[in-house]
C-alpha cells in the first residue's frame, strides 16, 4: 500500500533517553501499549472498560495526557507518539499512578489512521502543539494538512471532536485553511466543546508563553 503523504512530520530524537525510560519501555509496554500491526487494530480489546475513545495525537512527554486521563476517567484514551523517552516517561507514570483509561501507540499516525483503524471510531481527536515546521520549505511535513484531515474525519464517528492547539499563528492559519476545505468539519466555539474536555497546560504550551507566544485552540466537530 502506497500511503498517502511521504513527507514525515518528525524526525526520530532518541537523544536524552534516560536509563529509567528505557526500563519503563521494556517494564510495561506489554501492560499500556498496543503492538503494531498490519490489519486493522480493535482498540477496544486493550482496556477494561469499553467507553468512548479519544487520540491524543503527539503527546510528547505525555504529562498532559495523564493529567487528563485522571480528570476524565469516563473515556479512553488512545496516545500516540514517535519520541520513545517522551512514550518511557508516560510508561512509567501510568503505573506509578495505577491510571487504567490509557494505551499507548509507538507510530506514525498517518499510516496509523490509514491502514489499521475502522471508521468511525473515535469520539475525539487531539492535536496540541503539533511541530510548527516555520521555515517555508518545511511546511509540507507539518502534521495538519487536509490528508491529515482527511483521515480523521474518517477515524471520527459523526458529531466527533478534533482539537487543535498551536503557539504558532502562521500554522493556526494553515489549519484553518485546510479545515476550510473539509466540509464535513464544523467550527465549533471552544466553551462550547462538545466533549467537555479541558486542555491542561502542555510542556510546548509553557514554552511557548515563555517565548510570548499566542496560543489558539480551533474546534471542529463532524458531520458526516
Ligand atoms: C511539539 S511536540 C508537542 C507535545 C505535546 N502535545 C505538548 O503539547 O507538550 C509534538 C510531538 O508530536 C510528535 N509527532 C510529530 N509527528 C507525529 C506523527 N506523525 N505521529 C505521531 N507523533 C508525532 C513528536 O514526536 C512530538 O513529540
Amino acid at each position: 500500500m502506497t500511503p498517502l503523504r511521504s513527507n514525515r512530520s518528525f524526525v526520530i530524537r532518541e537523544g536524552r533517553f534516560t536509563a529509567a525510560q528505557k526500563k519503563a519501555l521494556a517494564e510495561y509496554w506489554p501492560r499500556y501499549g498496543i503492538p503494531e500491526s498490519t490489519s486493522k487494530i480493535e482498540f477496544d480489546r486493550f482496556f477494561l472498560k469499553k467507553q468512548p475513545l479519544v487520540m491524543d495525537v503527539g503527546f510528547g512527554n505525555g504529562d498532559s495526557l495523564l493529567s487528563l486521563a485522571q480528570q476524565r476517567e469516563d473515556l479512553n484514551f488512545i496516545g500516540v507518539e514517535v519520541y520513545r523517552p517522551g512514550i518511557g516517561n508516560v510508561l512509567r507514570k501510568l503505573d506509578a499512578l495505577n491510571i487504567n483509561n490509557v494505551r499507548i501507540v509507538n507510530n506514525d499516525v498517518n499510516p496509523l489512521l490509514e491502514f489499521n483503524v475502522d471508521a468511525d471510531f473515535l469520539r475525539g481527536i487531539l492535536v496540541w502543539f503539533p511541530d510548527p515546521w516555520p521555515k517555508k520549505r518545511h511546511h509540507k511535513r507539518r502534521l495538519v494538512q487536509k490528508e491529515f484531515l482527511q483521515l480523521a474525519i474518517n477515524a471520527l464517528q459523526t458529531q466527533g471532536v478534533l482539537h487543535l492547539a498551536s503557539d504558532w499563528y502562521p500554522y493556526i492559519e494553515s489549519m484553518r485553511a485546510s479545515a476550510a476545505q473539509c466540509e464535513q468539519l464544523v467550527p465549533v466555539e471552544l466553551h462550547k466543546n462538545p466533549l467537555n474536555l479541558q486542555r491542561p497546560l502542555t510542556r510546548f504550551e509553557q514554552r511557548g508563553l515563555r517565548l510570548g507566544h499566542k496560543v489558539t485552540d480551533l474546534l471542529y466537530q463532524v458531520n458526516k
